[in-house]
């Protein structure tokens, strides 16, 4: 798929929670072409300071509109950049990147944890309208701006939050094994925390389920080239995250 370079101008950067923002960028040649999974590689300021690109998921992609959607955390220097810009700036990104989720099954289950929902609620739309069970988890309630983004793409939303501020205490990992044993899922998509997705993986392989995760991780060029982003695959091979993954089949890369 080609990738390309382009400078998407703002349409908008809100927040929508503290310290989360959400990026809409005109970038029409990377609506056409984008996929849930993939991401776009974006140069938050206009100089070399701070000099790399930042990964970020792409949430939605709008082929008319010509827009696409990101949602990303301000937790450091380069965010920090590209929160500051309004309406007037433009973002040079490149993209769409990475390889996306498989469409497949009837019966999906969506489980993400905190800025792993973002790549979910492209997918979850492409998914429609099979009907979406999905398992959301977070710190507090605050952070839980994600229910009302995937109400109208998914039948079921389950909530979890580590201080029980909003639906069940706990983890998404805890909710997991009553709705696999009474559940009738053939396909479980992940993204979040890395020991989430693990013990995903591995009830996933308790019930015999197919199974996708998208993996986040660091990247400096985002094309292949530095290896900055590589992890261990079950194959005893280097795969790189950015253009191998960042969705993988969980027997590639989870133990
Ligand atoms: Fe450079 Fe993946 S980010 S190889």
């Amino acid at each position: 798929m080609p990738k390309m370079v382009v400078d998407g101008r703002i349409v908008s950067n809100t927040e929508i929670s503290v310290n989360v923002k959400e990026l809409v960028l005109y970038a029409p040649e990377i609506a056409a072409q984008a996929v849930p999974g993939q991401f776009l590689h974006v140069r938050v300021a206009n100089s070399y300071h701070p000099l790399l690109r930042r990964p970020l998921s792409i949430s939605s992609a709008d082929n008319i509109a010509g827009t696409v959607r990101t949602i990303y955390r301000v937790v450091g220097q380069g965010t920090a950049c590209l929160a500051a810009l309004s309406s007037k700036d433009s973002v040079n990104c490149m993209g769409p990147l990475g390889n996306g989720f498989a469409i497949h099954g009837q019966r999906p289950l969506l489980v993400g944890g905190g800025m792993g929902l973002a790549p979910l609620m492209f997918l979850a739309g492409a998914l429609c309208p099979r009907p979406i069970e999905i398992v959301m988890g977070g710190r507090t309630k605050e952070e839980m701006f994600w229910k009302d983004m995937f109400h109208v793409m998914c039948n079921t939303i389950h909530v979890t939050t580590d201080d029980g501020t909003l639906g069940s205490r706990g983890v998404t990992l805890d909710v997991l094994p009553d709705l696999l044993k009474n559940g009738a899922f053939d396909m479980i998509y992940t993204c979040g925390p890395r020991v989430m997705m693990e013990g995903i993986v591995k009830l996933a392989k308790e019930y015999d389920i197919p199974c996708q995760v998208s993996l986040e991780d660091y990247m400096a060029c985002g094309i292949g080239g530095c290896l900055s982003c590589t992890c261990a695959g079950n194959d005893g091979s280097r795969k790189k995250v950015c253009t191998e993954g960042p969705v993988f089949w969980a027997q590639e890369v989870m133990p």
